[in-house]
């Protein structure tokens, strides 16, 4: 028998998303963001499905807190739709929204349940993106005002932040490759939006230090272990652009001044550059003092002259899945923690997303949802196993606290701990609420 220990203190809780879960689209106020135009765009989302309504969480938030006090968590990652704040953007400023997130985190409080704050995840006020998003740099401007106001509204009571949720998904996934909101496939548009996030994080951050705020700050980008196919020179080469263009491409920034320069170079032999101006670089490498990472797969690649720009391919090497079609490769994980500790030194890390899609009925009010339990129990051991190897870890928030809106996919791909009956909006623990419940109570499990 083995236990799996973790440390006194760990930060256990699961994370959301306000446009996956919110639903109020008009509510109070709320602006209309880039995901209620893209999901109203025939063809852009299956089933034609929207966050109109999603878990409708902004109206039944006391029960889901009670959810979250049931389950036992010590914090909860959540994050403000910057449409609810400002909902132009910028300009004047919608009271309604902010005194809801207040309301919302007092409530989390005299719970004991811990904020955890994510400032952008991927809800952009529509009226910046009419005046071109992200690709236009006044959009840093837009977002540093608003992450001002959201500082002098909450800090003191979330002390916890994250500046940008996936950067690599708003610049790449959703510029170059088109699958979300705005839905552009343009590379050199996606590189001038990943500079200008990178500039707007490292302004937020700089603003959260003068503003004497407490607590702490920092990014949760994605990340995915990149396998080599074979260990041919092409192969590796392959995989190791791939790396640079997933898991490094903000990170080496945000903690060395600088990006992967090897990829820099061959964007450049293709006619792709970053729109760098003089102190870009040293704003971007404000120190931060949380990286928050995100992980559920791992992708193998091979070398694949002529296709895409980077020239590779990704290798069904037939792994076991999860019901999204996602390999599950738990050393991934372990992988992926070592490696931010050797590449970026002793920063202390938070799990800010790890979970699982798999489809589950409810059946006489039992949600059977033992693969999802079987995956965290595989990447919790793996995070254990970097925990004893030093990787400073201080937290794990599961992917999700219940089934929401999936961006593209609308509301067929179930990853929460919590069924949702997306017709009658009834909340059921499923089975893995409860062994996470235990986990949490407990700190160790046992296999
Ligand atoms: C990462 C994203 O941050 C989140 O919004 C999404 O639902 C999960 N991955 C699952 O795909």
């Amino acid at each position: 028998m083995t236990i799996y220990q973790f440390p006194k203190g760990f930060k256990w809780g699961t994370a959301t998303a306000s446009y996956q879960v919110e639903g109020a689209y008009n509510q109070d106020g709320r602006g209309m963001s880039i995901w209620d135009s893209f999901s109203k765009t025939p063809g852009k989302v299956l089933n034609g499905d929207n966050g109109d309504i999603a878990c409708d969480s902004y109206n039944r938030y006391e029960e889901d807190i009670a959810l979250m006090k049931k389950l036992g968590i010590t914090s909860y990652r959540f994050s403000i739709a910057w449409p609810r704040v400002y909902p132009e953007g910028t300009g004047l400023e919608n009271k309604k929204g902010l005194d809801y997130y207040e309301k919302f985190v007092d409530k989390l409080l005299e719970n004991g349940i811990e904020p955890m704050c994510t400032l952008y995840h991927w809800d952009l006020p529509q009226a910046l993106q009419d005046n071109g998003g992200w690709t236009n740099r006044e959009t840093i401007d837009a977002y540093v005002h608003y992450t001002e106001t959201v500082f002098k509204r909450l800090s003191g009571k979330v002390k916890n932040w994250l500046t940008f949720n996936e950067p690599w998904c708003v610049a790449f996934l959703s510029h170059e490759l088109g699958h979300h909101a705005p839905g552009w496939t343009d590379l050199q548009a996606a590189l001038d939006v990943a500079h200008h996030l990178l500039v707007a994080h490292g302004r937020t951050v700089k603003l959260f230090r003068e503003l004497g705020c407490e607590g702490q700050i920092g990014i949760a980008p994605n990340t995915e272990w990149q396998i080599p196919y074979s260990n041919k020179e092409e192969d590796l080469a392959a995989t190791r652009r791939r790396h640079m263009y997933l898991n490094m491409w903000f990170t080496d920034p945000v903690f060395k001044g600088e990006y992967p320069q090897e990829l820099l170079s061959y964007y450049r032999d293709k006619g792709y550059n970053v729109p760098v101006q003089p102190g870009d670089m040293e704003i971007i490498a404000q120190p931060t003092d949380i990286l928050g990472i995100n992980y559920y797969s791992s992708t193998v690649i091979r070398s694949a002259p002529g296709n895409g720009v980077l020239e590779l391919d990704y290798v069904d090497v037939e792994m076991e899945k999860t019901d999204f079609g996602w390999n599950i490769y738990p050393e991934g994980f372990f992988n992926v923690l070592t490696w931010v500790k050797e590449e970026y030194g002793d920063i202390p890390i938070v799990i800010t997303e790890n979970g699982a899609c798999y489809e589950a009925e409810k059946k006489d009010g039992r949600v059977d949802d033992r693969k999802r339990t079987l995956y965290l129990r595989k990447h919790l051991i793996q995070l254990h196993r970097a925990i004893e190897s030093g990787v400073n870890i201080k937290g794990y928030m599961c992917w999700s606290m219940m089934d929401n809106f999936e961006w593209a996919f609308g509301y067929t791909k179930p990853f929460g701990l919590v069924h949702i009956d997306f017709k009658t909006l009834e909340r059921t623990p499923k089975d893995s609420f409860y062994w996470y419940q235990g986990l949490v109570k407990k700190g160790w499990f046992e296999s």
